[in-house]
């Protein structure tokens, strides 16, 4: 019995090394680099997140995002020829998306389960388990990488601002919509009001910004809180990334732990809570380091080398995986997918 499956399994994998699966339409006159080369990998969008669709017109991958050989599809007839099929996980789980399971699934076909939401708002997984043959999401150890934002070098020297403490009237900000007593960083915001000034905008106060204030908003603040709603392995967001870096305040922040903040942002670049042994204390270091020009300038001394990259497009992110196509494992099975998310949570 076992010999079998062991042969079966082997000329499965022997027919996608040796065979060119059918790839689909190849038009004769190429003037992209979709025509222009039998060597294109097919990603099919099987339900578009929160029903919202882009246009997929020329070679998008391309055009957008210079990624050559990667044919981006929503259309369900590519099925058969689609090299990965991509599942949002939102849809799956209320029901909105179905997967294909009464089709026949091509041998060499990759099913990729896609979200970008922290664990515990990713809905019940156990259906989904041994389904998947790829991961797209935030996490460092997904197949796929998606994050929410990313440190790029810098082409050429840019202007730097020589003063960085101009303009500043406020010492510490925070942009809040969605503040609930029981999370954490609702905690460590009441124990730092009592030590420092904190000024807060967003829903929660009433004091919404548009987003054309928000970043100007928080230039004029010496720190800014981007605390994560919820604490889990890599999950970094736009708090970070946009609000804090692009709006060009120190971070203070709030998430997972220091090491997953160091894998992806320079160390001397933010504040992580956990660096203190008391929130009071950690008010009192942002005092003194609003007084000290020179100390507190040093924060900002990674803008010399690198810029922020907010992704915020699902078709960059679906592009993205043309990139490691040809270096994913020959043959992988998420066989509890649950069970991989909830790894490693703090
Ligand atoms: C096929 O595509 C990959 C990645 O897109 C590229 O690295 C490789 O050079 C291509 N091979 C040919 C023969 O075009
Ligand atoms: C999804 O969007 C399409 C086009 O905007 C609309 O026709 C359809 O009703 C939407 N479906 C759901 C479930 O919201
Ligand atoms: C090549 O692809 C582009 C967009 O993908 C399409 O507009 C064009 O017609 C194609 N060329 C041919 C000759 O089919
Ligand atoms: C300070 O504010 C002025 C006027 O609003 C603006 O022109 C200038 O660029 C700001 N400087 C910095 C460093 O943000
Ligand atoms: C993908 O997962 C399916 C279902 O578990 C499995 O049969 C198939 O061999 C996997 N394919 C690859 C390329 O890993």
């Amino acid at each position: 019995m076992k010999k079998h499956i062991f042969l079966f399994s082997l000329s499965v994998l022997l027919l996608c090394l040796f065979t060119e699966w059918p790839r689909g339409f190849q038009p004769l006159t190429a003037i992209n680099s979709i025509n222009s080369s039998e060597n294109v990998t097919t990603i099919l969008l099987w339900y578009w997140p929160f029903n919202k669709s882009y246009s997929l017109k020329g070679d998008v991958c391309w055009d957008l995002y210079r990624i050559p050989h990667c044919r981006l599809v929503d259309q369900r007839s590519w099925f058969s020829s689609a090299d990965v099929v991509v599942f949002h996980n939102r849809e799956l789980v209320e029901g909105r998306q179905k997967l294909p399971l009464d089709f026949p699934r091509p041998p060499c076909q990759r099913w990729a389960w896609m979200s970008l939401e922290a664990p515990a708002h990713n809905g019940n997984l156990r259906p989904y388990a041994g389904i998947f043959n790829m991961t797209i999401t935030y996490r460092r150890d997904a197949d796929i990488i998606v994050p929410y934002g990313e440190l790029i070098p810098k082409e050429a020297e840019e202007h730097l601002v020589e003063d960085v403490t101009l303009n500043k009237s406020s010492l510490v900000c925070w942009v809040v919509s969605n503040y609930q007593r029981r999370h954490k960083r609702s905690q460590v915001y009441n124990e730092l009001k009592a030590v420092v000034p904190v000024k807060v905008y967003g829903r929660w106060t009433k004091t919404h910004l548009t987003s054309g204030a928000l970043l100007p908003t928080i230039s004029r603040c010496y720190f800014y809180l981007a605390f994560e709603n919820t604490i889990s392995k890599d999950y970094i967001t736009e708090k970070l990334w946009r609000n804090a870096y692009q709006g060009g305040a120190v971070p203070v922040v709030l998430g997972p732990s220091l090491t997953d903040y160091n894998a992806v942002a320079p160390s001397n670049s933010f504040i992580h809570v956990d660096q203190f042994a008391s929130v009071k204390d950690l008010g009192k270091f942002l005092q003194e380091l609003a007084e000290d020009k020179k100390r507190y300038s040093e924060y900002f001394t990674w803008e010399q080398r690198w810029k922020v990259k907010l992704y915020t497009d699902w078709r960059e992110r679906l592009c993205k995986i043309c990139l490691q196509y040809n270096s994913l494992p020959q043959q992988k099975v998420y066989s509890d997918l649950e069970a991989w998310l909830k790894a490693n949570n703090e």
